[in-house]
């Protein structure tokens, strides 16, 4: 959050915000599935401003060898910022930032991949920010989800992020970078479908009241993206056509 006067910003016109959403709307989504070949699976995903490639690699072998788990594969995470990805040109390499995202995304999907079928193996999430405009964390962890299903990694859910924030001491949801860096809070938050959650950050002061409302709010959006990750594997996997199998009677 930058240190500014928050009453220098107008953050409402007409009941509508700086973009011409209602407080409780989504900025427009799009989810591409399988945009690298190279990757076992991938995802682009744009959500408002943001603009993400998520890639994932494995189950494959760990190197170094020593990080192996004998009983589960372990599960991997970078998430990057691209240098021509903000507006202030961002140093290349991670830093304390994308550890602490990077950390926190991984968490937001281990519980749901089921590493035990995959003991002493390593499963790589790499997302990429190419734009960013206030929820990269949420738009890399929606994009790493669908990936992970593109990659056949078994799970027991999918997972779906979104971030609810106050401005103008009003609660707003999926919060732009105006909103972001000048508002008073930001709450982004992951969950399954049946609206577990696992990943719950704050940034700024909510009253307990708000919290619930911003929480409610933002596991709500989550719901909303979980249809259209869904809907962008079903057109994925719906356009291939089954394999054709040919059996010959035995003679
Ligand atoms: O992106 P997210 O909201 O998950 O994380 P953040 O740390 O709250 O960053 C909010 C926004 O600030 C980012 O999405 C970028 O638009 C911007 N930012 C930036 O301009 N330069 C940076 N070095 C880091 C973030």
């Amino acid at each position: 959050m930058i240190d500014m006067d928050e009453n220098d910003i107008s953050f409402f016109k007409d009941g509508l915000r700086l973009d011409g959403r209602r407080t409780d709307q989504l900025r427009p989504i799009k989810i591409e599935v399988g945009v690298l070949a190279r990757a076992d699976g991938s995802c682009y995903i744009e959500m408002g401003g943001n603009k993400v490639i998520a890639a994932v690699y494995g189950p494959r072998e760990v190197h170094p060898r020593h990080l192996q788990e004998v009983t589960r594969a372990i599960v991997r995470y970078r998430y990057n910022m691209a240098s021509f990805s903000v507006e202030e040109r961002k140093r290349p390499g991670p830093d304390r930032r994308s550890y602490e995202l990077s950390k926190v995304s991984r968490e937001a999907l281990e519980p749901v991949i089921l590493t035990s079928y995959f003991p002493r193996s390593v499963i790589d999430v790499f997302v990429e920010v190419l734009q960013a405009d206030a929820g990269t964390r949420t738009a890399g962890i929606n994009a790493a989800a669908v990936a992970l299903v593109d990659a056949g990694i078994p799970m027991k859910s999918m997972i779906s992020a979104c971030a609810a924030g106050k401005v103008a001491d009003t609660i707003v949801l999926d919060p732009m970078k105006e909103e972001d860096n000048f508002g008073q809070a930001d709450l982004p938050i992951a969950m399954t479908p049946n609206g577990d959650i696992t990943l719950l950050q704050m940034d700024g002061n909510l009253s307990p009241d708000e919290f619930h409302m911003a929480v409610e709010m933002a596991m709500k959006g989550a719901r909303d993206i979980y249809e259209i990750q869904r809907r962008a594997l079903v057109e994925k996997y719906s356009q291939l056509e089954a394999p054709t199998v040919e059996v010959k009677a035995c003679e």
